[in-house]
Order: structure tokens, then sequence, then C-alpha cells
């Protein structure tokens, strides 16, 4: 996975191409890098790791004929020389490339020149498209029809005011400002600015200046395409070059996260502070993955505000006997909206004369017609059906909307928001875990949570018959099930519970069963594995623990070879009780 953005301006168009970069960072962020035309000659500047550090080096250019890229590495390893864009050796052509040419060794057997700067197929593309003869877009169309495998391109040439894209298997769009066209893997790049835009299907070209934009088919002939306006459009789509939608929604997390922040510290008010700080109590009602959001938004409260809290099922809080109250805020937690349970339990607390908040996923539902207040998590259309962007933006908004209630400071939350990031589970580690076909997950408190999330995102997609477990609980009966064939997935991100935790490592390896260790902390007891998590507040810790566990249940899922969108017995809105 990769990024590209790519434009033409009669204005310097540097900082919007590093910015599009900055929105496409989800996308992989291994390196990063620019082209562009200076007196007719192509420049390229690139970096490794973050765009903040490619946007240091470009603090001093200016440019209006630009191609840029942000690198998740395929072929390669992470360096500069491996960094797009890449130029033929004659220096005539650069380009941008996200996909995989498949065939590269085979294509490099065709090329005069037997010098390479990078170890990437990209860089192979490069010399084919210079070697081809005939203007610019010929040699492109000529050079595409020789690739196999899949590409989104931005290229440009030496002497040339003119940028040239083309596509098969890979996104790219094209949107056309005032006196300014960009070109992005992701239309959520032109989100703010762009009226509308135009996509690119597979085996189309186009030809981009800064004023308009013209669209060839397979064979370089001229076509007309219609017009995608922004505003009907809903961002992160289903515009994806992943192969599941559960990956991509995964891998769209930071990006959810940031989205999330910025729009709860900017100028919009989403709720009346003063009127919901009178409130007595909270009680928050949800099902499925959303009542583990729920189950970590009462602690927010009860630790931030210090007020009491209660969590409930829908579908049981709907047949208990309640005891209900005016000062109690009723809080419905819901990705879609439409859960029948959790609608049913919403219209009860209404027809009472209670007051009810919704935290939803989408903007029109029935959910927000139901309350009082509406609280928008922003982590965009979920289409797999397991919920992944939409649970930790869940925690993220309950998380903000405690510590708005305390009236403490949000600005502390900006350094999580720009560093959170999808981490790598690691091959090595996932070898040897597949073996397992009985698996816990065990925390405490929080971890407890994530215990559950956990769980549950493997049973769902995996078809496992697992188990989230706190971790005092193991030795009141779940413990009788522990043998050498079990894995324990023990969940540790709590300076305070840490020993405890090591008491519930020591128990379970005492009875032979193998512990994989998901921390960020190092524990005074052997682990049979362990995956790393990166130091946040304790907080924070929800968010970024569940991410592995998401990964593992996927890798199991598609190990069994199972579809993760789509599990069996299961849909991803629950309209019925
Ligand atoms: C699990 C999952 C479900 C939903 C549940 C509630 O991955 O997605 O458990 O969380 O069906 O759905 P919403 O949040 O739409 O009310």
């Amino acid at each position: 996975m990769c990024g590209i953005c790519a434009g033409i301006s009669k204005e310097n168009m540097i900082d919007e191409i590093v910015g599009g970069l900055k929105k496409l960072e989800y996308r992989g962020y291994d390196s990063s890098g620019v082209a562009y035309i200076e007196n007719g000659k192509i420049k390229v500047v690139k970096s490794v790791g973050q765009i903040k550090n490619l946007e240091k080096k470009l603090a001093k250019t200016c440019a209006n004929i630009v191609i840029g890229h942000t690198r998740w590495a395929t072929h390669g390893v992470v360096s500069e020389s491996n960094s797009h864009p890449h130029i033929s050796q004659d220096g005539k052509v650069a380009i941008v490339h996200n996909g995989i040419i498949e065939n590269y060794e085979k294509l490099k057997t065709t090329l005069k020149t037997k010098e390479f700067y990078s170890q990437t197929d990209t860089e192979v593309l490069a010399n084919v498209i210079s070697q081809m003869p005939g203007d610019n877009l010929q040699k492109i169309v000529s050079a595409c029809r020789e690739v196999v495998g899949s590409f989104a391109l931005a290229v440009m040439f030496e002497n040339c005011k003119d940028i040239f894209l083309a596509k098969r298997n890979s996104p790219l769009a094209v949107a056309i400002g005032d006196g300014e066209v960009l070109a992005s893997s992701d239309i959520s790049v032109f989100a703010e600015k762009f009226e509308f835009c135009y996509i690119l299907d597979d085996d189309e070209f186009a030809r981009i200046n800064s004023k308009n934009v013209v669209f060839f088919d397979k064979n370089g002939k001229k076509i007309e395409k219609n017009r995608v306006f922004l505003k009907n459009f809903d961002f992160y789509s289903d515009f994806s070059d992943e192969k599941y939608f559960m990956l991509k929604e995964v891998k769209e997390q930071p990006m959810a996260i940031r989205k999330t922040f910025f729009e709860y510290t900017s100028d919009k008010k989403f709720f009346d502070l003063q009127q919901l700080k009178a409130f007595k109590s909270f009680h928050f009602i949800a099902c499925g993955t959303a009542y583990h959001s729920c189950l970590m938004g009462a602690r927010y409260i009860r630790h931030f505000c210090k007020k009491e809290t209660h969590v409930s099922l829908a579908s049981e809080f709907k047949y208990d006997e309640n005891v209900l109250s005016k000062k109690c805020l009723y809080i419905f937690v819901s990705q879609s909206g439409e859960t029948a349970d959790t609608i049913a339990c919403a219209k009860m607390i209404k027809e009472k004369g209670l007051m009810s908040m919704g935290i939803t996923n989408v903007s029109y539902c029935t959910l927000n017609n139901l309350v009082d207040f509406v609280l928008p998590t922003f982590a965009g259309r979920e289409v797999a059906v397991a919920s992944t962007k939409a649970y930790t933006c869940q925690l993220f908004t309950m998380l903000l909307f405690a510590l708005m209630l305390a009236g403490k400071d949000l600005e502390t939350l900006k350094s999580f928001v720009l560093d959170f990031n999808v981490c790598d589970l690691g091959s090595d580690i996932l070898q040897s875990l597949f073996k397992f076909k009985k698996i816990f997950f065990v925390g405490r408190e929080q971890d407890y949570v994530t215990s559950l999330e956990g769980a549950l995102k493997l049973k769902e997609i995996a078809y496992l018959n697992c188990l989230g477990i706190a971790g005092g609980e193991l030795k009141h009966g779940t413990l009788a099930l522990v043998d050498d064939e079990t894995l324990v997935i023990a969940i540790s991100t709590q300076t305070g519970l840490k020993e405890k935790m090591e008491n519930v490592i020591e128990e379970i390896r005492a009875r032979g069963g193998k512990v994989l260790l998901v921390s960020q902390f190092e524990h005074n007891t052997k682990v049979d594995y362990k995956i790393v998590l990166p130091v946040h507040e304790e907080c924070l810790m929800p968010i970024v623990s569940v991410v592995p566990l998401q990964l593992l249940a996927l890798e199991f899922c598609v190990r069994l070879g199972f579809n993760p969108d789509k599990p069996r017995n299961l849909a991803k809105s629950v309209t019925v009780e």
C-alpha cells in the first residue's frame, strides 16, 4: 500500500502535495518523496520516515508541477534510494507508483540500461516508459500494455508541463479546482477543497495541466468521464486497494482517530457542556463491540469525572427491572445507529421522558432522531462486518467526552493522535500461533475490556471457540480448561496491575498453557510469545492494544480460508430484535 498525490497549479504546489501526502500517510509511511519541474528539468527530493521529514527538506522549495508519494515498502528495503519518485536512467521520466509490477524482472531484460539506482519494480517501469517510442502519452500507454500487475501512476517528463496518470487495480482519482488540478489515491484528499472529482477506471489514462484534464482509454483514444460530486461521497468508502475491507479499516484507524480529535478540538459545538455536567450518573447501553466500548466509556467517566456509571447490554436492559432516573443520562452507542435492541431501549427512555445521548458513526440514522444529544464518531463508513475503526473511534470519543466533562485540556492527547500507528505483527510469531485452536484472552480492568473485544473478533471472523476472561476470574473456573494446547493472550497495559498479571501468567504456565503477552512493559515472568506495544498514556492503551488483536483475528481468518469481511451468520446492521 502506497499513496500518490500529484498536481499542477499556477501557484506553488509543494504545500498542497505535502498536505495530501499527510492525509495518505495511513497508506504507508516508510518513506516519501516528490519530483518537480524546475527550468524544464526533473528534480527529486526524498526522505525516510514520516512525511514531516520530507516537509522539512522541502521548506524552501517552490514548484507548480509536482508528483508525490508515500511508500509502504514492497520491493526493496526502506531507504531513500528505494523511495519514490523513480527516475529513468536518462533522467527524462519520473514516476510515482502504487501497486506491484509482477513481471518487472522480465521487463528489466528488455531495457537498454543495466544500471539501476534502486531495488524497486517501479524504477524498471520508469525506464520502460522512457524507452518506448512516440509522444509522452503513447510511451505510457505502450509501457502499461507490457505490465502484468497493478498500478496507479503519476508520470512527469523533462521539458513537459503536463502530468500523466494511469490506473489498473489500484485507486486513482483527479479533481479540478480554480487554476489547479490534483490527483490522488484517495478522494478524501479532495474533500475540503474541491466540489467534484473523476475516478479513473482500470486501463484508463489522463493528462492534466493547471486548467483541465483529458481522459484516454487503453488505446490512448480520448474518452469522456462522469463527475463524482464530493458532497455525495462517503469518504474512506469503497475506494480500496486492500484485499479486505477489514484490513483497510484496521489501517485507517490512525486517520480516523486524528479526524475525531481535530473535529472535537475545532470550533464546532457538539453539546452544551454545562447541561451535561449536571447529570449525576451515566448509563451506557449497546450491543456487541459497541457494548465493549461502553465498558471503557464508563471507566473513563468514573476515572476522570468521579461520577456513577452503569453499563447494560441493550438486549438485557429492555427486560431488566431498571431503576430509572431523571438525573441520569442514558447513552446509546451504535456504529450504525440502527441496531434494533439499542433502538428499542432508546425509544423506551424517550417515552419515559428521560434524557439520552447517541454516540453514532452515521449522521442520518434512527438513533440520532430519538436522542437529545448526538456525539458523532468520525470513523468513516465501516464496510467489514467486524467492527474495528468504529470501536477505537468510540473509545476515543468517549475519552474526549470524559475529559471535557472533567474540564481537562484535550491538547494533551495531540502527540498520541499524531504518533498512533498500526503495528506489524511479524510473520514469525504468527506462524507459531496458528497451531492453537483453544484460545483465551485475559486482562484486568481496562485490559479485561480489550480481552472481551479481542475474543469477539477472533470468534466472529475465524470461528474459533474463544473466551475473554477477567484475569482474577481464571481460577474460579476457566483454569480447568487450560492445558498445553491452550494459548492464553494476556493483555497487560496498566502499571498498577502488572504484578497481578504476572500472577495470572504463572497460573497459566503452571498448567502447561502457552502465553502470548501483549504489553508495553517488561514482565518478571517467562512468556512464550510477546507483542511489544508502543508506550502511551494508560487511558489510551485500550485503543493501542486492541489493534494487534484485530490483526491477529484477521490473520487467523485468512489462514483458515474465510472471508473476514463477511463472516457467516452475521450482518453489519442488526435490525431485528
Ligand atoms: C462485532 C460487531 C457487532 C456490533 C453490534 C452492534 O464486530 O460489529 O458486535 O458491534 O452488532 O452494532 P452497532 O454498533 O451498529 O449498534
